[in-house]
């Protein structure tokens, strides 16, 4: 390291030696400024172009380890080399722990000016490493913050986009209910609000995207909630009489709950239309969670399944389920022991195959 024109500031009361340093270090190519008290010195270092500093401990006004404090108070303050005349190794730890760069013991003996040149040099090596290690901190720490708000920005745009497409879902929705109500075919206004219901259970999925703290998952016993109320307010829900929901409090993942939202849209919709031919009867939806297995029931106390299709069914329901259901890894049984239909389905909680990753209008 070229240490040529650097200045350094030498702050001691004795001119005797404050002249020999003045020689010594001017030939080693230093500028040397000298200033007898501390406050003098702390004065020049304010007025900048310091590149070092050597300090003495007996300086007067105020002493030694108080001007080096002060200096270190200054903001990128020089490094500084501590002078002392003492043996004592608790003024050297002192003034090193304060902030000094490096010390030396004063010898009257002609070696101060070449050990202080040493020192000198050591100090401005510190500095910069210590310089060099700031800068990289802040890089880091700066780049963290632009990591933070990139990632803050990037999760406000997939709400917007999530609330975007739940809106532009049910538009849909609501575009095949219109076309349902003006259709005079019996035939075609059922599977026009069919296909409103399917569509409006996985709009509900983003709409409870938005609003979720989490983007990467759904709270399913809010998500079953909100699409029961939905299916309360359809047209068919009119002949429901009691539609209730039990569901633990259970976090899954977006794909999974689209899955389990159309699975109960369709095994409520057959409730509806299949299982109280006469009156009205109630409709049950259970979640429950085990350790790593879900178990999701619909359940009615109707006429129950007698093995012949209803003739205006098109079995576009079942072949529904059975595709959700191998998403979810399960597969769809009656429970025989039940009055009436109960639909059963067990799961794995967590989606070891992430295959639903990739759930679209495609799959
Ligand atoms: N809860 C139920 N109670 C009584 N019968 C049912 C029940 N669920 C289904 N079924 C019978 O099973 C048949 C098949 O149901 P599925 O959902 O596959 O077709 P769908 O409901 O008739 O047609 P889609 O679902 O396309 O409207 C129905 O036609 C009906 O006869
Ligand atoms: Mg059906």
């Amino acid at each position: 390291m070229s240490v040529e024109k650097l200045r350094l500031l030498y702050i001691d009361s004795d001119e005797d030696i404050a002249r020999l340093v003045d020689r010594g270090m001017t030939r080693q190519g230093f500028d040397v400024v000298h200033a007898a008290s501390g406050e003098a010195g702390i004065a020049r270092i304010l007025e900048g172009g310091i590149d070092v500093v050597a300090l003495d401990q007996y300086v007067p006004r105020p002493d030694g380890l108080e001007t080096l404090r002060r200096i270190l108070a200054i903001p990128n303050p020089p490094p500084v080399v501590f002078v002392t005349v003492s043996q004592d190794s608790q003024i050297a730890v002192t003034a090193l722990k304060a902030g000094a760069d490096d010390y030396l013991v004063k010898d009257m003996h002609g070696d101060y000016v070449p050990l202080l040149h040493v020192a000198i040099e050591s100090a401005m090596r510190q500095a910069q490493i210590r310089k060099a290690r700031d800068d990289a901190e802040a890089e880091v720490l700066a780049s963290r913050d632009r990591y933070a708000a990139l990632a803050a920005e990037r999760e406000v745009l997939l709400r917007e986009v999530n609330h975007r497409v739940g809106n532009s879902l049910q538009i849909i929705a609501s575009l095949l209910h219109l076309q349902a109500n003006s259709s005079d075919d019996d035939d075609v206004k059922a599977a026009l609000s069919n296909a409103m219901g399917r569509v409006a259970a996985v709009a509900q999925v983003h709409r409870r995207l938005y609003t979720s703290h989490d983007l990467n998952s759904v709270l399913l016993n809010q998500y079953l909630e909100a699409l029961l109320e939905d299916l309360r307010r359809s047209a068919e829900g009119n002949r429901m009489s009691r539609l209730t929901l039990t569901s633990e409090s259970i976090e899954i993942d977006p794909d999974r709950a689209v899955a389990i939202g159309i699975i109960v849209n369709e095994l409520v919709m057959n409730a509806v239309k299949y299982a109280y031919p006469d009156n009205p009867g109630p409709i049950h939806v259970q979640l429950i969670a085990s350790r790593d297995e879900l178990q999701l029931s619909v359940a009615d106390d109707g006429v129950g399944l007698n093995g012949t299709a209803d003739p205006r069914s098109t079995g576009m329901g079942q072949r529904i389920v059975n595709a959700m259901a191998s998403k979810l890894n399960a597969c769809a049984e009656r429970d025989p022991t039940h009055p009436g239909t109960r639909i059963v389905l067990r799961f794995p909680r967590r989606d070891e195959s992430a295959t639903l990753k990739g759930l679209s209008a495609t799959d």
